[in-house]
């Protein structure tokens, strides 16, 4: 098979590794790509959101499937878009990718279908926000964007004066844009976030391992949000009993709560959980692979990705038996200094060269790309996605940091804490 992935993050690379451990891959291409997915696959130019451009590069290309998991190509519908053409495409139709496209959608579908999460108001005016935080008098508050912000429209409020300025930030000096025409202000859980992504076909859904995001930038979990500072997979914190739970009250009633809106979602649907004392409880849905998730979970998948895509889109995830291996994996972002505020672009990277013959370590690009003289130099906040398998979390975690020191580019930033919570456990 020809494939086609879309998108040129550390989740893509993630992707595009596992699609080239395929039995089915004879080629890939990835749209726009970056300097370490084209050492495994073609890239071309095109941007994520330049739907036609894409849908003519995959068809002069014949290529056979496209994979998309981005969430703003996803919203904007790029999989209606590729299929009116013709191509096969894994990923959410628009009218289901709203379930991370809008926030206020996705708390009101937990509401209808019993779904346990946050308890919440949807507000389209700042004034009765703002009222109803007067009225609302306990702290911390979280305070949500309705769309999509980077993984940034969150502001979680430990005063009534924070508070206020939120609901200001949000929705009159828009600084999430137009995101922030509505706005959810949710109770504030407390308890450890575990990430499960499942593939899901409509009906029948499928479990990947479970991992665990560091959203903050600094070490403790302090600092701004980011998009993702580090992984680990599995989580201890996601227990047998905590499984059985959350398939009976999350999983699969909002598998039949989409089908049930006429919304049958088909691709990879991300449950992020908070483990709460009174059960798991959903925090957000995503519509597609996490980031840096993806990082420490599809290395551990064994099953081939294009057979549980292709059973995806055929809907006959039934079929598959998922298999995950019984190691753990952690990942390490290499940051630019600054980020997730202002940073340089355009630093050389050196010491890629000594990921290829070690084993069980991984170096996904993120933010890299080559410079006039073919150097790979950084791009963007997020650089690499330093990853490490080993027999437990304590040894991946150990080998992923020795490797960290491998690399080097000038303002070189990461956290020194990931996956550290496992160790605490004890
Ligand atoms: P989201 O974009 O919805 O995942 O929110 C980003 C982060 O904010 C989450 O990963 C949590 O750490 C935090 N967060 C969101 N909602 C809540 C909540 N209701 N209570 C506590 N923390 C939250
Ligand atoms: N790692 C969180 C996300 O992908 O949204």
């Amino acid at each position: 098979m020809k494939i086609l992935v879309v998108g040129g993050g550390g989740r893509e690379h993630a992707i595009v590794e596992a699609v080239s451990r395929s039995k089915h891959a004879d080629k890939i291409y990835c749209v726009p790509g970056n300097a370490g997915i084209a050492e495994l696959a073609e890239c071309a130019p095109i941007g994520v959101m330049e739907f036609d451009r894409i849908a003519a590069f995959a068809k002069e290309k014949e290529v056979d499937l496209v994979i998309c998991s981005q969430d703003d190509p996803l919203c904007a519908g790029i999989v209606d878009r590729l299929e009116e053409e013709g191509l096969r495409v894994f990923g959410t139709r628009q009218n289901a990718a709203i379930i991370e496209g809008s926030k206020s959608f996705s708390k009101n579908l937990m509401k209808k279908y019993g779904i346990p999460t946050a308890a919440y108001e949807v507000f389209t005016e700042a004034d009765k926000a703002k009222e109803y935080l007067k009225s609302y008098n306990k702290f911390p508050v979280v305070l949500k964007a309705d769309g999509l912000a980077l993984g940034k429209g969150v502001l979680i409020c430990n005063s009534l004066e924070e508070a206020l300025a939120g609901v200001d930030e949000i929705m009159l000096d828009k600084k999430f844009g137009t995101a922030g025409n509505e706005m959810v202000i949710e109770e504030f859980m407390t308890g450890r976030e575990v990430s499960v992504l499942a593939f899901v076909d409509g009906h029948n859904y499928k479990l990947m391992a479970s991992s665990q995001d560091h959203k903050r930038a600094g070490d403790g979990d302090t600092g701004l949000n980011t998009g993702g500072m580090g992984t680990f997979s599995p989580s201890p914190f996601y227990t047998e009993e905590i499984d059985r739970v959350a398939n009976e009250t999350i999983y699969r009633k909002t598998v039949d709560a989409m089908a049930a809106e006429g919304r049958p979602f088909k691709g990879v649907l991300y449950f992020g959980l908070m483990m709460t004392a009174e059960g798991p409880k959903v925090v957000e849905y995503n519509t597609r692979f996490g980031d840096p998730e993806t990082q420490v979970v599809l290395v551990r998948m064994k099953t081939d990705i294009i057979d549980v895509m292709n059973a995806v889109i055929d809907e006959r995830l039934d079929e598959i038996d998922l298999e995950f291996e019984d190691k753990a994996a952690v990942c390490v972002v290499l940051a630019s200094g600054g980020y997730p505020e202002h940073y340089e672009k355009g630093k050389i990277i050196s010491g890629l060269d000594k990921f290829a013959e070690a084993d069980d370590c991984y170096c996904f690009h993120a933010g890299t790309a080559f410079d006039a003289q073919g150097r790979v130099v950084t791009s963007g906040g997020r650089v690499l996605g330093i990853t490490a398998k080993g027999d437990d979390l304590s040894a991946a975690r150990k080998r992923a940091y020795e490797a960290t020191e491998w690399v080097d580019f000038d303002g070189k930033y990461m956290r020194h804490d990931i996956g550290k919570a496992i160790e605490e456990r004890v």
